[in-house]
């Protein structure tokens, strides 16, 4: 890991370049709330905002980017295709309202939220239609187990470039990340900090003797794993302390304690599992 900066990137399977860390927004309310978060972590040099037309702020996002007077290129703008609305040409028209609540003219990265069983195919290739018209820089999939992964590959002819997957000590996905690897598709952590559910003695300790708090070693263990990271938040302090990552290393050996704290457990729902 040689990320330095809060900005630094990775450079995807198709060449984008996307920030090993940026900042959440899921149960961020629209408005104010929303405008002011992002505000705070572009302040802090963020530059990538992961949002979702599920989400219901895409317009507090957008009204927060045009705010900031920030060149739309030195952004990085995630948003998502909510399930109701897979399919081929119904993905085309939810794409369209997502930009036009964003007030952009493209996004960075747009991602299948869900894996829905008999639409994720077609919905999928209605990614390759925006992709290749160049409406989306970079086109993904979220909650993927390697099953749907090989499907895509199977029915698809682009890679997908990221699979945004919930991950955190308590869930290591082992096995889809060594399946990401293998395949040039780059893992992204949902929910990196346990939705808040820090208190595990192993983070207290490892806090204590690097001087960062649990988040940060958390969050510093995500990059060391090549994940790219996006943790929520809505007050100013936290946001600027979950991007003092940059700066310390975690050793091998406490990569390892943090590795066998895995229980398999999702705070989240199960991919194979959902009725939404
Ligand atoms: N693709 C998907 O299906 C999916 C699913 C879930 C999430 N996501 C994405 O992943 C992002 C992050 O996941 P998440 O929002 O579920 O949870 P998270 O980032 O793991 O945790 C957010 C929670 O932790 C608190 N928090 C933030 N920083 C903290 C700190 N330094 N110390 C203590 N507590 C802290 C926040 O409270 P405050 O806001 O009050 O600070 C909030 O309650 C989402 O916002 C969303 O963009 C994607």
């Amino acid at each position: 890991m040689t990320a330095k900066h809060v900005a630094d990137t990775t450079t995807l399977n198709n060449g984008v370049k996307m920030p090993w860390f940026g900042l959440g927004v899921w149960q961020t309310p629209d408005g104010e709330a929303v405008e002011q978060a992002i505000q705070y972590a572009l302040d802090a040099g963020y530059r990538h905002i992961d949002t979702a037309a599920i989400y219901g702020n895409e317009a507090g996002v957008g009204n927060a980017i045009k705010r900031s007077g920030l060149p739309r290129e030195d952004l990085f703008i995630t948003t998502k295709l909510w399930n109701s609305e897979q399919g081929y040409d119904s993905t085309l028209r939810a794409f369209e309202e997502s930009l036009k609540r964003l007030q952009l003219d493209y996004v960075d990265l747009y991602l299948i939220h869900w894996p829905v069983k008999g639409k994720y195919i077609e919905t999928w290739k209605a990614f390759e239609t925006l992709y290749k018209e160049g409406r989306v820089k970079s086109i993904g999939v979220s909650n993927f187990q390697v099953h749907h992964l090989k499907d895509i590959l199977e029915h698809g002819t682009i890679v997908p470039a990221v699979n945004q997957v919930e991950f955190h000590p308590l869930l290591t996905q082992t096995e889809l990340r060594a399946f990401c690897k293998e395949h040039g598709i780059q893992l992204e952590a949902w929910s990196p900090l346990m939705q808040g559910h820090l208190d595990l003695p192993v983070l207290q300790e490892l806090a204590k003797h690097y001087g960062k708090t649990p988040a940060q070693i958390v969050l510093r263990w995500d990059l060391q794993h090549e994940v790219v990271t996006i943790p929520k938040s809505v007050r100013q302090a936290r946001i600027v302390e979950n991007a003092g990552i940059f700066d310390f290393e975690l050793s091998e050996e406490d990569m390892a304690k943090l590795d066998s704290l895995n229980q398999n457990k999702r705070f989240g729902a199960d991919p194979d599992n959902f009725n939404f």
